[in-house]
């Protein structure tokens, strides 16, 4: 069965574009009469992209939950909704069925209720990758609670500031997880991540490690006790709360270029319908196929394509909880294989981590049940690209290279698996109801093709960002004054001779690690935590796995190669150190060169620029190093290039 709004060659898409692009509001409101709501929208579209104000489906009135779950009970209650493979492949899968994800999600729904969650709260979530942490996005969505998912692998100081950032009053978290062969003490970092904190008032803690924890008299409840309580009410239903279409449904903290993470804000009805709407073009969703997305739910593609875009589509989505190396570099093809995948969605960092142990972990594996492969997070280089063709999709698989954003809720530029046609490193061509244009440094559009520029969005489609939770003026800042009345995305992009676009890179002090986007800023605050550590300058590097390392160059107090602290070497850890405490381990540099100077110029900026080069192995083609404050520094630097 495919859906009334699937599009099914490439005539139609390129009808449909041009009917989304010359009336956005037509165009979405036929596609939105396939959701439930609970009344229907007087006005379809009202925006400015000056305050910004982005509206759609005002006065509408709707729970995703319902559309997620309740809608499809009837049809596909016997149907897998979750498929859960977990980290040890000795443990027993699991598989929710629709019905039984519904009975779940209602009865947290109850125990969100009874421990005083209401309409507009935040709730904080920090789980490892088990159902349950489907289930808590999910009941929050249902009760009105504005989820903020932490990914696990943040620091306590990291969850302290978004937990007082979104004034959340619960958390949702549990006892520890496993990630290939770590076990992760997540309530532990929770209770860190709490001291001194006065806003939060339940913590509810999932069992899944049995690692010791130590549970807090009227703060701490077991999941386990409040379900039962429920349990032992019977009760299997939850009114699902009626939201306005532009409540808030969700806040995901991301980096940007400052230092400080920020809060996007996406609402209910717009979200809805562009990710379950993209989800269904851009991988061709047929109904039964299994749809194996690798993210964490921790990030916006978790959010999107494991949960909200899938389970809206009525679709089975499989959940794994641990990494693509553990127990071998062959466990992504076992689980494509045991499950008879059909779509596989990852990021290219992991088909590069997984090219590097060659074909063996490929061999013995039946991977004829895929379909579709897709990539996101980074631009894909030839080279894996061309090797996740061959030998993953045997040359038979469209890969969809989906490009989009934490902001933008939804895939925006993406070929649509053998519908439109794919070029290898290009994520190809815009999806209805987005239009992308190029512009140069002055907001000037760039037209016609063959030409390149900053990527920036001309109008809005459903699940535009559309605040920065408690700050709006910085939503306004960040993304919608560079250029007057353009979205600017911060990645640049070439055009080829098709109207292909090729994404680039950031544009911005946005380094993209391993598909995680990490801000330079971020980073130097947090090394300059060091009580050594005078200033520091972060910037990225090409790095063959993570696509870009991250470089930093830190002056440090006294001599940096030995001092009474210890060899240079110990220095490093105690930096990562730091770091880990400060953001994670995600975070950690993965070079650290001491310096005694930086190249600044006289008004004391930082020239990063030349750091850039310098760290990317560029000794000659510095430019212009003149204007700086102390030219001999750059020198000293390159002599010491790790
Ligand atoms: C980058 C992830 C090239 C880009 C969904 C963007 C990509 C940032 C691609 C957003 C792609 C994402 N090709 N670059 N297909 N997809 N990016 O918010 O720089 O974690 O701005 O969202 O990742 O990262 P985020």
């Amino acid at each position: 069965m495919s859906y009334p709004y699937q599009i099914t060659n490439i005539e139609q898409y390129h009808r449909d574009y041009k009917r989304s692009i010359e009336d956005p509001a037509e165009f979405w409101s036929t596609i939105a009469e396939h959701f439930t709501w609970k009344k229907k929208w007087h006005t379809t579209l009202n925006w400015n992209f000056s305050e910004p104000k982005i509206e759609w489906f005002k006065g509408a009135k709707l729970n995703i939950t319902e559309n997620c779950l309740d809608r499809h009970l009837e049809k596909f209650g016997d149907t897998p909704a979750l498929i859960w493979e977990p980290n040890d492949p000795d443990e027993h899968h699991r598989i929710l069925t629709y019905r039984k994800l519904y009975e779940k999600v209602c009865q947290f729904s109850h125990v969100l209720k009874n421990n005083g969650v209401k309409k507009g709260d935040r709730v904080c979530i920090y789980m490892g990758m088990i159902p349950e942490l489907a289930i808590a996005v999910l009941a929050c969505a249902r009760v009105g609670a504005i989820h903020s998912v932490v990914f696990g692998g943040f620091s306590a100081q990291s969850i302290a500031d978004r937990l007082y950032d979104a004034q959340a009053e619960y958390i949702v978290t549990c006892d520890g997880a496993y990630r290939g062969q770590k076990d992760i003490p997540l309530k532990s970092v929770i209770d860190d991540a709490l001291i001194g904190n006065r806003i939060v008032k339940k913590v509810i803690v999932t069992t899944r490690t049995r690692t010791p924890v130590s549970m807090i008299k009227g703060r701490d409840l077991w999941w386990e006790d409040e379900i039962k309580k429920v349990e032992t009410l019977g009760l299997t239903d939850f009114p699902a709360e009626e939201m306005d279409a532009e409540d808030p449904l969700f806040i995901l903290y991301t980096s940007g270029s400052t230092g400080k993470p920020k809060g996007v804000v996406h609402s209910c009805a717009g979200y809805m319908l562009f990710t379950t709407y993209t989800f269904v073009n851009v991988f061709q969703y047929q109904q039964g196929d299994i749809h194996f997305c690798t993210a964490d739910i921790g990030w916006i593609t978790g959010h999107s394509y494991i949960l909200y875009g899938p389970l809206s589509a009525g679709a089975t989505t499989l959940m794994f909880e641990g990494v693509p190396t553990w127990p071998d570099a062959g466990r992504f093809w076992n689980i494509i294989d045991k499950f008879k995948v059909n779509i596989l969605y990852t990021a290219p960092t992991a088909i590069r981590s997984l090219m590097g142990f060659g074909l063996g972990p490929v061999h013995g594996h039946d991977l004829s049940s895929l379909k579709v492969l897709g990539t996101v997070g980074e631009p894909i280089n030839e080279e894996a690209w061309h090797w996740y063709d061959e030998h993953i999709g045997k040359k038979k698989c469209p890969i969809v290279d989906t490009w989009w954003q934490t902001e933008t809720g939804g895939i925006l530029i993406s070929n649509l698996a053998g519908i439109t046609p794919s070029k290898p490193s290009f994520a190809t061509l815009p999806l209805p109801g987005v239009h992308p244009i190029l512009v140069d440094e002055n907001g000037k559009e760039v037209e016609g093709n063959n030409v390149s520029g900053n990527l920036c969005i001309k109008s809005p489609w459903p699940s535009t960002i559309r605040t920065t939770y408690g700050d709006h003026e910085r939503c306004k800042t960040n993304y919608f004054a560079t250029y007057p009345n353009l979205y600017f995305t911060g990645d640049g992009a070439l055009r080829d001779e098709n109207g292909f676009y090729r994404i680039t890179g950031r544009v911005d002090d946005v380094l993209n690690v391993s598909g995680h986007r990490i801000g330079t800023a971020e980073v130097e605050n947090a090394i300059n935590m060091h009580a050594n550590v005078v200033e520091s300058a972060v910037v990225g590097y090409p790095h063959d796995i993570k696509g870009q390392g991250i470089y930093a160059f830190v002056i440090y107090q006294g001599s940096h190669a030995q001092n009474t602290h210890g060899t240079a070497e110990m220095i490093r850890k105690d930096i990562h150190q730091t770091v880990s405490r400060i953001i994670g381990a995600i975070a950690k540099p993965d070079k650290i060169q001491f310096v005694s100077g930086l190249p600044k110029t006289r008004s004391g900026k930082i020239m990063r620029r030349i750091l850039r080069k310098i760290a990317e192995g560029e000794t000659e083609n510095l430019g212009d190093i003149s204007t700086l404050l102390d030219p001999g520094v750059v020198e000293e630097i390159k002599n010491g290039k790790l």
